[in-house]
């Protein structure tokens, strides 16, 4: 594929831009970087989930050569920075001064000249604790004389965070009475965890001259980061520079300020000299952002001829102990509203309560928005049940309850405006390319030989792009996002956002938008996001909202200078701006295409030779408020094999059919779709973060905590429809985690369908070998 030659604008699949560094060892990552003078960090983490601290040794760590100094939350607390703000607005322990209350939660951190010294001192901190019973799930946080978790927040008497509603509960309930059909499905989705490759960290560097903080940070949203930083420590906003350099992945992971940042920043600008905190694997599965963590019972309401009256549903959420997502303010349970999905569900009732645990903080949208993966895996999985219960074949009930594609936009039961979609359309092109009325009589053939097979379906709409402001915001700050872009005087251009790739391939889609819109080759734009100090205000990058937001941004602000353009051009053509024409890369005069000025002609002028009058220069910035979200949506199929004698799962065929509205970069859209769809195997089969009675966490490593390899993962056969957002500017949706969003719910139906005949309805996720051999062994038919 030749990159270098193609001008690289809109649906070309040129390659990567940052991949050359990234695949000559030249990424900068924060553990890459060394400061002169610079310490290293190392916390302690409490080894139990639940226990107050009567009393914490610093002494002989402190005694240790190499150690400068011992942090507790005692002086944590003398900097009054003893708690923090989480993004849910409640409050986190930075280091633990009175209890802790979750495994691996931080207790004390030793600076020191080394890691090794710092580690090794570490390890003579002497804490006395007293054990507390653990509480270690929803139901065990309301149960009568449940352990008090939060007892440093005034006013809070029990383990319950909050109860939020959505939707019409009078309409609802009558619908279910007027129901032919009630269908139920209570599963539990389970605490996974994001698993960047690169665990997070930082480098803090405090000025003690000038008092300028200089954080170098894994944070995929730093303009928030900075702000939040601004307002915990009081220190002038303009003297905080936060730079997320390269990224190992996020996944939302990196998102929420974790106390690791805030100490680190606390030491450095105590002691004067920078110093570095890198988590382990261990730390970073067992204390930073988990993800989903959701009871969920589901009812949906049928006639007699399989329509769909109406949706209920209510969740139980484990927050574990502080209650610290990353999400708007006005939705307590993230967007899991949005639980109707692609069918046309005239009245729903949400309801959802938060518990704390004795557990890590969190969830985290990892990979979704703000819970959507949750919402979605509820509905297609009722949907594929209701399907095998009334005896409906699952992609005809489907089609018979899509929203179809002139109800849009559609109103939602919930009151969530989905911009556009063709969802049938979708289906076909996944059906089609399964082969799905042969595969259905060969499952029939099989299922004669006793072979126990099944194909799952989930018809999943996505919900991405926050979005908004209005509506969405974080602590308060609206959800726009921005992009700047300064053109110098030879026509090359530079491109600042408001977002941060962590593997996304910003670096080259963004620039293929400045090449669409102002026809400046995407070769030409340097394209630099995550330093404070230099890129426009933007709230980041996570939820699929780059393209749906800061690629507006962009489109945008290229509009603005392509407009400054034809005055130009007017001028050096000596011709009416109205007459002119833009034709990717030039303006001509209307009927007289030789009469032209190239993009490159006319920013040179802008600096040499203007109209009279006109600010000089090339640039300008946009700061993009969406007016709605964008609600991609797509097919996923799935065929399993499931051997009796072990309960092994074999997925035999995976096709994935995509519509995120026009593509920018095509290759870097299957590209994010192959790697959802790799972690969304992981959750359906083999990740899980589970705990003890006493909350000890199990899955605190790669080998308890299993990630899917290449070995294990199935092949993919992709597809795609395209619907143009209406709204976008470029007609382009978000597309990262619809394939994480969609497909557990494709695994699991597939099981679920294999194992229908014998009256299995649920496998909780991860659907491993034991739980499918204990199902089958339950209906007598194990080898
Ligand atoms: O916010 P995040 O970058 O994680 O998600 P995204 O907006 O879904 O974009 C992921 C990558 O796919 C980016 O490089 C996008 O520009 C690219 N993409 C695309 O080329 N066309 C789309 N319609 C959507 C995303």
């Amino acid at each position: 594929m030749a990159t270098v030659h193609m001008h690289g604008g809109i649906g070309e699949s040129i390659k990567r831009k940052e991949d050359a560094r990234f695949l000559h060892g030249k990424g900068n990552y924060i553990d890459d970087l060394v400061l002169p003078g610079m310490l290293h960090m190392a916390i302690l983490r409490s080894p139990h989930a639940h226990a107050r601290i009567k009393s914490i040794d610093t002494s002989a760590a402190a005694a240790k050569p190499g150690v400068i100094a011992v942090v507790t939350g005692e002086l944590m607390a003398q900097h009054k920075l003893a708690w923090m703000p989480t993004l849910s607005c409640d409050t986190q322990a930075v280091l633990a001064t009175d209890k802790v209350r979750f495994q691996g939660q931080e207790v004390a951190a030793v600076i020191a000249e080394s890691k090794y010294q710092a580690e090794d001192a570490r390890d003579l901190i002497v804490v006395d604790y007293d054990i507390l019973p653990a509480v270690t799930s929803p139901d065990a946080a309301k149960a009568e004389g449940a352990a008090l978790i939060r007892d440093d927040k005034d006013g809070q008497k029990d383990n319950h965070i909050y109860h939020w509603e959505s939707g019409d509960k009078d309409k609802t309930q009558a619908a279910f009475k007027n129901a032919a059909k009630v269908v139920r499905l209570h599963t539990f989705y389970p605490r996974c965890h994001p698993a960047p490759m690169e665990t997070c960290g930082c480098v803090a560097d405090v000025d003690s001259v000038t008092g300028k903080a200089t954080i170098h940070m894994t944070s995929q949203a730093p303009h928030a980061i900075r702000t939040v930083f601004a307002l915990v420590t009081g220190l002038p906003e303009q003297n905080i520079r936060i730079i997320s350099p390269d990224i190992g992945g996020g996944f939302g992971n990196k998102v929420p300020v974790y106390p690791g940042y805030v100490v680190a920043t606390a030491a450095s600008l105590l002691i004067g000299r920078p110093v570095k905190w890198i988590e382990d694997r261990t730390e970073n599965l067992i204390s930073t952002g988990f993800a989903r963590d959701f009871h969920m019972t589901g009812d949906l309401a049928l006639d007699e001829n399989g329509k769909m009256l109406a949706l209920r549903v209510h969740l139980d959420s484990d927050n574990g102990a502080f209650f610290a997502d990353a999400q708007p303010t006005k939705f307590k349970a993230g967007l899991f509203h949005i639980v109707t999905g692609s069918y046309d569900i005239p009245t729903a009732h949400v309801t959802a309560d938060g518990y704390y645990t004795n557990k890590a903080p969190g969830g985290v949208a990892y990979r979704c928005s703000f819970r959507v993966t949750e919402a979605s895996y509820l509905i297609e999985r009722l949907v594929t049940n209701a399907a095998l219960e009334i005896g409906m074949d699952q992609a005809d009930f489907r089609k018979k309850n899509f929203i179809r594609p002139e109800q849009f936009p559609y109103t939602s039961a919930t009151g969530w405006v989905y911009d556009s979609g063709q969802y049938s359309k979708a289906m076909d092109v996944a059906l089609n390319q399964l082969g799905y009325d042969e595969l259905k009589k060969d499952v029939e053939r099989r299922r004669k030989n006793g072979e126990v097979t099944g194909i799952g379906i989930a018809s999943f709409t996505e919900v991405v792009g926050a979005g908004h402001g209005a509506d969405f915001d974080i602590l308060g700050l609206r959800m726009f996002d921005s992009a700047e872009l300064r053109v110098h005087p030879t026509g090359k251009a530079m491109l600042r956002m408001g977002t941060k790739s962590q593997g996304q391939g910003h670096e080259t889609t963004f620039a293929q938008i400045v090449a669409e819109e102002l026809g400046i080759p995407a070769a030409d734009v340097a394209v630099e996001e995550g330093d404070t100090d230099t890129a426009p205000y933007g709230l980041g990058t996570y939820a699929s909202r780059s393209t749906p937001v800061a690629g507006a941004a962009t489109a945008m602000v290229s509009r603005k200078l392509r407009d400054k353009a034809r005055k130009i051009a007017a001028h050096l053509l000596e011709a009416a701006e109205e007459d002119l024409e833009w034709e990717r890369g030039k303006f001509y005069v209307k009927g007289s295409p030789n009469r032209a000025k190239t993009i490159q002609e006319i920013v040179f002028a802008a600096y040499t030779n203007l109209p009279e009058g006109m600010e000089a220069g090339f640039e300008g910035v946009h700061y993009y408020d969406p007016p709605n979200m964008t609600y991609p949506f797509g097919t996923y199929a799935v065929v399993v094999d499931i051997d009796k004698g072990t309960g092994q799962v074999k997925v035999r065929r995976m096709v994935a059919v995509d519509d995120c509205g026009v593509r920018i970069n095509p290759m870097i859209v299957e590209g994010q779709i192959h790697g959802g769809l790799t972690e969304g195997f992981g959750i359906a089969f083999m990740e899980l973060i589970t705990f003890d009675d006493e909350g000890n966490c199990i899955g605190s490593n790669f080998m308890d905590y299993l990630l899917p390899t290449a070995w294990e993962s199935p092949k993919f056969e992709l597809g795609e429809t395209v619907t143009p957002s209406p709204h976008h500017p470029l007609g382009a949706k978000g597309v990262g985690e619809s394939p994480t969003v969609g497909s557990p719910a494709a695994y699991v139906n597939a099981v679920i369908d294999a194992l229908s005949p014998y009256g299995v309805t649920n496998i909780d996720m991860p659907v491993t070998s034991d739980k499918v051999w204990t199902a089958l062994r339950g209906a007598g038919v194990t080898e």
